[in-house]
């Protein structure tokens, strides 16, 4: 694995020189867009990349893109790979362990999710608090040490405080709640829904619990922001698409950008 990741990391040096990004924002379904805002650019392709898993959902670009963001040095991820893809959890953190190895200190997750909580709409941004791991997966079995550490919490408190203060500021509908991880590659039945509320998850998705648990491995700190893109199954009865899921996220993208550009700029200031 290491020798994989050494092999795509010399071809971007190539590209990138030593501009080494601070922040690493992994852009989900419908939210890709952000990282054509970065100043300076160079976009990368990742089918160009030398053993870069590749994406295929629509509505996941598949670059790299590295620049600045409100004078801040970023790597936006256009493209986020899920384990339903490739059954492969392998793929699934390949991003995580290309920031780590690019210098990244602190990683962004964003994710398109379905609302649980009753109190939550289609639109609304909620800061991950916590997350649940019902993918009954474990990326961390591919490295090789035998007793791994999880930092407690996975989601850095400043970075979540940050999040929901400009979020009140810019007048955004932001949440706070737990995330459920699940495989899919099916939406929930509504079963599983009423299941998920009643334990206590707020939205759930099928990917980031992957890529946090293996960036707070590495030493990484992370903030999780999921934009609810619709109920989740039986909540409404309107039936669920991937179509919806990214109408919706386009449609709050510029909230979104909006967000991620201030708590990237506060980041910065105040020197976490
Ligand atoms: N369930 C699972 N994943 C999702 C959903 C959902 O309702 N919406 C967006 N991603």
């Amino acid at each position: 694995m290491k020798a994989k990741v050494e092999e795509s990391i010399s071809y971007i040096r190539n590209l990138i020189g030593d501009f080494n990004p601070e922040i690493a924002i992994i852009l989900g379904s419908g939210l890709g867009e952000l990282a054509e805002e970065f100043k300076n650019k160079t976009k990368i392709k990742t089918e160009k990349i030398p053993n870069y898993p590749q994406p295929t959902v629509e509505g996941h670009a598949g670059n790299l893109v590295f620049g600045e963001l409100n004078d801040v040095r970023v790597l936006g991820f256009q493209g986020r790979i899920h384990f339903y893809e490739s059954g492969e959890i392998e793929n699934v953190i390949y991003p995580v362990l290309v920031a780590n190895e690019l210098g990244v200190k602190i990683l962004i997750v964003t994710n398109a999710a379905g609302g649980l909580n009753k109190n939550f709409k289609p639109g609304d941004l909620m800061v991950i608090a916590d997350h649940i791991n019902f993918m009954f997966l474990n990326p961390l079995l591919i490295f090789p040490q035998n007793l791994k550490r999880m930092n407690h919490p996975a989601y850095d408190d400043r970075l979540k405080k940050i999040a929901i203060e400009t979020g009140i500021e810019l007048g955004i509908s932001i949440r706070e709640g737990i995330y459920c991880g699940v495989r899919g590659p099916n939406y929930e039945t509504p079963a599983e829904v009423e299941m998920l509320r009643k334990i206590g998850c707020d939205a759930v998705g099928m990917s980031t619990v992957p890529e946090v648990i293996t960036a707070n491995f590495l030493g990484m700190r992370v903030l999780g922001i999921s934009c609810i893109t619709n109920y989740a199954a039986g909540i409404s009865k309107n039936k669920l698409s991937h179509e919806e899921v990214t109408a919706v996220a386009s449609k709050v993208k510029n909230e979104f950008s909006l967000l991620i550009k201030e708590v990237i700029k506060k980041i910065k200031q105040i020197g976490i």
